[in-house]
Parts: C-alpha cells; structure tokens; sequence
C-alpha cells in the first residue's frame, strides 16, 4: 500500500511517521521546503515526545520520504489532508485556504481508485464541497477526522480511542481503504464508526467544544469557590467520582489554550451562525469568555501580590500551552507573562521546551534556562504551566536560592503543603489561600 499525506505539521508529520511504522511506503508533501528538509533528516520541526524515533526509524528503512512536489503523491492507494486550519484573520471562523490549496494542487494527480481522506479540522459541509470538486478524477473522498493531543501524538494515533470514517453513502471501497490501512489498530478491538460526512465532521468540532466546556464548566466553578471559600480541586475530585461526570478534563487553573480547542469552538460558532444556528452554540462564546477570564485573574492576583511585597519582579515557571509540548500558540502562561510585562513588570520565564517558540511570539520576554535563574530576584512566583520538572521542585531548597515568600500556582499543581513548610504562601486558582507555616 502507498501512502500520501498532505501537509506535515502537527498532524500531518506525525500521521506520516505513523503510517511508515505501520509498513507502508509513505510520502510527506509539505509546500514549506525548510520544514522538507528536518524531516528528511528525521528531525521533527517541534517537540513531540517518541517522534523522533519514528520518523528516524522511517527515514533509516527508506519507507518514509518527504517532498515538496506533490506530484510525487500520484499513484497512493490513500491521500491524507492533513494541512492546517487555523483561525481566519480578523474573524472567528476557520480559514480554509490550506485545505483548498492541498486539494487543488491534489486534482491533476488523482485517479479513479485513489482514496482522499481528510485529516483536517473543518467547518461542517466542507468534505461535501470537496467530493464534488474531486469527483471529476473519478478519485473519492473520506473524512477520517483525527483525535490526537500533543504530548501524546504518537500514541494518539497509533493506538486512538476511536476510528471515525466519514464517508459517501454506499461508498464500501472507502471503508474498505481505511479497513485495509488501519488493519492493525483495528485488531486490537478498536471501535470503528462508519458515518456520513457531516457527521464526521461535527464529531470532531463536537468533541473539542465538549472538551472545552468542561474546562470552562470547572473554571467557571473555580470563580465562585474563590468569593465563596470554596476548593475547587476538591470538587472537582467530588463531582469526578460520579462516573457520568468523570474526572479527566476537571483540573482548574489557567484553562485551554494551544493550536485547537481555542479556534475550534470559535470557528465552530461561526460556522452555527452562518447557518442559522447562532444561538444554538451561543454557549461556546460563554466557554471562551470563562477561559479568558482566568487569565485576567491570574495577572490580578500577580499584581495584589507584588504590590503586597512592594516589588515588580516575577518568576514564570512554564510558557507553553501545556506540559510535554513546545507549543505557545493562544497559551495561557505566555500572554499572562506578556501582559505582565506590557503593564510594567519585569518577568523571568524558564520552560523546559518553549524558548524558542516562545520568544518568537514575544521577542523582549526574558527567558532563562533554568528555574533557580527564573526565581532568584524574584518577588513572586507563578506557575504557568505544570510541567513535571515543576511539581517535582524541592521548595524548601527554592526558598534558599529566592527572596519570594508567596507562589501563585495557575494550574493547581503544586503540593501546597510542602510549600507551605518550606515557608511560601501558596495562592491557587479557585481554592483558598494556603498561609506560610
Ligand atoms: C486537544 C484535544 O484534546 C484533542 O483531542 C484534539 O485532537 C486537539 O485538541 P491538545 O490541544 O493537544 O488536544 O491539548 P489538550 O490536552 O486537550 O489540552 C488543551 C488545553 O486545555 C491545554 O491548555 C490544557 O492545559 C488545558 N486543560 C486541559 C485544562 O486547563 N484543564 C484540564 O482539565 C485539561
């Protein structure tokens, strides 16, 4: 079997890795020639934990080669889009330009027994319009929507939770293709959904904006218990116990962010609105409002502390989206450091992996590359995101190396007692106020 996959981003480069562990001959099509060029090599042009080995175990055994002539996807069995759809400029809905501009370059290179499967993220009613620009090649369309988190990629794709196979009504050769390619995922007992387009399509926009929600639903929970007393990580555990509700998803703090749950409910919404069902999804704006808002709260109780002690240095422990990823696209811990910094405040932020990444959104952002060089100077402290290296810190050996006395913890992650004995005031989001001992 040979396989094609459009686009090697995110999606894209780890889907083509996959795919070659699987034993096909596949070929990565990306039209940025720099991005070609690493994953020739077998470098990922992110972090990605056990991507690395895969594409190099690819590359070595010749089953895996990338290019920028996507020419060379013609004569694949299957073709994945799996190019980019982020927010439109200027507006909330997706931009599909990435995703017109994959098929159409696609077109001359079809033929009649090819199967397009689309990867990508898009608005409801998009693979329809798709199938019938392709359908001239005598080429057909699926749409295979992918569930992947980051940090997890790998595993994600290689062992998901579910496969989901949009296709054409009575389009048996389409659900045999994705049988044949995911043959050994589907041995495992993996649950397998054959569903018309616009169900596939939504299920995936469902999920993210579901996933979001709940996230906000505890965020919002979070605001309460603070001008009530409240805990809300114990609530979270209390209401978590109720298998309908489940605890996964419930940790409060600083709230979503990276390249997908933040635009997806968005252009989710817009695509509501532009067929008529605005206030069906009205909800969504409400979730991204919540999620906003804790952000906000996080800087103000930055400055109550900083004003509390006289100073205006902060220590930023973590800048990407979310622990085990480079990635700071609509990160949470990064803007709250940048809007610190646009209000006067002088931030030292260290991340394991976002440096480079991070300060190529903010280019003044002083990073350091350790955590003692992040707190030493430091007035106050703040966690952005909850990277293993931090809850792991020793805080009775941080408070020799630092002058701050109180820890405003954005993701609820750290042991309030231990840093309660070794002497810091421990402030998180939704939970009251942990006094030094
Ligand atoms: C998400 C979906 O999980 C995935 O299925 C989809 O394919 C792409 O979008 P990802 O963006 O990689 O994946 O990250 P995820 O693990 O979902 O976390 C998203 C954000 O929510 C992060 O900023 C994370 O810190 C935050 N989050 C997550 C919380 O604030 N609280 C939680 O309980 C869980």
């Amino acid at each position: 079997m040979k396989i094609a996959v459009i686009g090697c981003g995110y999606l894209g480069a780890v889907h083509a890795a996959a795919m070659a562990s699987l034993g096909y001959e596949t070929i990565g099509v990306d039209v940025d020639e720099a991005k070609i060029e690493r994953l020739r090599r077998g470098e990922p042009p992110f972090f990605e934990p056990g991507l690395p080995e895969l594409l190099r175990a690819g590359v070595d055994a010749g089953t895996l080669r990338f290019t920028t002539d996507v020419a060379e996807a013609a004569g694949s069995d299957v073709v994945f889009v799996a190019v980019g759809t982020p927010q439109r400029a200027g507006s909330d809905a997706a931009d599909l330009t990435y995703v017109d501009a994959a098929v159409e370059s696609l077109l001359p290179h079809l033929a009649a027994g090819t199967l397009v499967a689309g990867k990508s993220t898009v608005p409801v009613g998009t693979a329809q319009r798709l199938a019938d620009l392709i359908a001239p090649t005598g080429a057909t369309l699926a749409w295979n929507p992918e569930f992947l988190r980051e940090g997890f990629a790998v595993e994600d794709t290689l062992a998901p939770d579910r496969l989901v196979y949009g296709v054409a009504d009575g389009d048996d050769a389409a659900v045999a293709a994705l049988d044949a390619v995911y043959a050994r995922i589907l041995e495992r007992g993996t649950d397998r959904l054959v569903v018309n387009y616009a169900t596939a399509e939504l299920v995936k926009v469902s999920a993210n904006a579901f996933l979001a929600t709940k996230i906000s639903f505890i965020n919002a929970m979070a605001e309460l218990s603070e001008s009530v007393g409240a805990d809300v990580t114990q609530l979270a555990d209390a209401i978590g116990l109720d298998a309908r509700i489940g605890r996964r998803f419930l940790n409060a703090g600083l709230g979503f962010g990276g390249g997908c749950l933040p635009k997806d409910i968005r252009a989710f919404q817009a695509r509501a609105d532009e067929l008529g069902h605005g206030e069906t999804l009205g909800f969504l704006r409400e979730v991204d409002r919540i999620n906003l808002r804790r952000r906000d709260r996080m800087v103000a109780l930055i400055e109550r502390e900083l004003e509390r002690v006289g100073g205006d240095r902060v220590a930023m422990l973590g800048l990407a989206f979310k622990p085990n990823s480079d990635d700071v696209r609509d990160s949470p811990a990064l803007d709250v450091s940048r809007r610190l910094q646009e209000g006067g405040r002088v931030v030292r932020a260290y991340d394991p992996e976002a440096r480079e990444t991070a300060l190529r959104v903010v280019p003044g952002l002083e990073i350091v590359t350790s955590v003692a060089d992040a707190v030493c100077g430091a007035d106050v402290l703040a966690l952005g995101t909850e990277w293993q290296e931090f809850r792991d810190l020793d805080p009775a050996a941080l408070a020799g190396i630092t002058d701050a006395r109180v820890v405003v913890d954005g993701r609820n992650a750290l042991d309030a007692a231990a840093w309660s004995a070794a002497g810091f005031r421990v402030i998180g989001l939704g939970r009251p106020e942990v006094a030094a001992a």
